[in-house]
């Protein structure tokens, strides 16, 4: 087993730190940044299918769930498609209104989730196009789809998904960049600067991760806290609750992941002295509300741990703790703001003694209700 991990003390670290590795297999092959081309063995058929549809519905389970919510902010944005991400295990119970004009993707690492199975089931009777995003060849729901496209993130062992989720979000990218070419629903320089940018975030990600040691001492100063709070906006309100999820998963803390500009609708009521909150406070076109929210809860004594883009000055003064990452445009930013909010998760983790690899209660694979 020591082998298997490489020389790092736990799967779930080494596969955080197989990011910039993996995002290149996923792409590899695929994405010809140069040239402009994307190409999807799964997709290329099964485009129009796509571009026609009423609507993308999205199906799938924990962290996948949240790749799938970044999916709904690019599909919209890029390719201007309707997206509605649905937990399988409500979908499929819900009497759910699905029709042959719907395109339904089921996201999920194992390929073997039983609530995911039964909703792309349920959506093949209604006679709904079902395309698949897993990780594992030849799994269930890789069979039981009518086409797809593999992540290639290599066995993930650690029960907390991370380079699943990064690679998910890297399939699901190329498939908007590429619907919104073919639909022209994006300019060709920008489908190019996208093409460009997306090539680039493997060293993006390396970049991230150098910022290890920093949040080690991020994670030591923050450990005994009994909740936490994430925020983010737009894109990146999915890494907010990925991040939280990752807290919880591993470290037992108790953490809570919401839009920024809810956070007056309710959480504002629990931030004192004792509440770390963080915030993901990137370039985007919140930038300006979010340092708002900053502020509010500075002005209650909250601390703030602050995702920002390098070199950013602004939110560095308001906040206690910074963790840098490079910039990238705001459609790509959960792929390197996802990985400070892993590493934190982590070292708590770790600090705290806890079984990072196989958490208390949790499966990695989910085959029963
Ligand atoms: C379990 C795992 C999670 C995973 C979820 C969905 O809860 O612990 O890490 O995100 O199942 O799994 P899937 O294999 O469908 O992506």
């Amino acid at each position: 087993e020591q082998i298997e991990k490489g020389g790092y003390d736990h799967f779930m670290l080494k596969e955080i730190y197989e990011q910039p590795s993996v995002i290149k297999d996923t792409y590899r092959g695929r994405l010809l940044a140069d040239k402009g081309i994307i190409k999807l063995g799964g997709l290329e058929e099964y485009i129009p299918k796509f571009i026609n549809a009423d609507r993308i519905i999205i199906v799938a389970c924990g962290t996948s769930w949240h790749a799938g919510l970044v999916a709904e902010y690019i599909f919209e944005d890029l390719a201007r498609i309707p997206v509605e991400v649905e937990y399988a295990s409500e979908f499929r119970y819900r009497n759910p209104i699905i029709t042959e004009n719907d395109v339904v993707i089921a996201i999920s690492q194992s390929g073997e989730t039983a609530d995911t199975l039964a909703a792309i089931k349920l959506a093949k009777e209604k006679g709904a196009f079902v395309y698949g995003i897993c990780n594992v060849v030849g799994s269930t729901i890789s069979r039981e789809t009518h086409s797809g496209t593999y992540t290639h993130a290599g066995p993930e062992i650690g029960v907390a998904s991370t380079k699943a989720f990064t690679t998910q979000i890297t399939v699901l990218t190329m498939i908007a960049l590429k619907l919104a070419q073919v639909k022209g629903t994006i300019s060709k320089s920008d489908y190019m600067m996208h093409l460009r940018e997306l090539d680039m975030i493997p060293t993006h990600v390396a970049a991230a991760l150098k910022s290890n040691d920093k949040i080690e001492e991020i994670a030591a100063v923050f450990k005994n806290a009994t909740n936490f709070l994430y925020l983010g906006r737009g894109y990146n309100f999915p890494v907010a609750l990925e991040g939280a999820l990752k807290l919880k998963e591993i470290s037992y803390i108790h953490a809570e992941g919401y839009p920024a500009a809810e956070m007056k609708h309710g959480p504002i009521a629990l931030i004192d002295e004792h509440m770390p909150v963080v915030v993901i406070a990137i370039n985007s076109n919140h930038y300006g509300k979010v340092v708002s929210n900053i502020e509010e809860i500075k002005a209650r004594k909250g601390k703030i741990i602050a995702v920002v883009t390098e070199g950013d000055t602004v939110v560095r003064e308001l906040a206690d703790y910074v963790m840098e990452v490079p910039k990238t445009p705001e459609s790509l930013t959960p792929l390197v703001t996802t990985i400070p909010l892993q590493l934190l998760s982590y070292h708590i983790a770790v600090m705290l003694n806890k079984n990072v690899d196989q958490p208390r209660n949790l499966a990695k694979s989910v085959t029963v209700e």
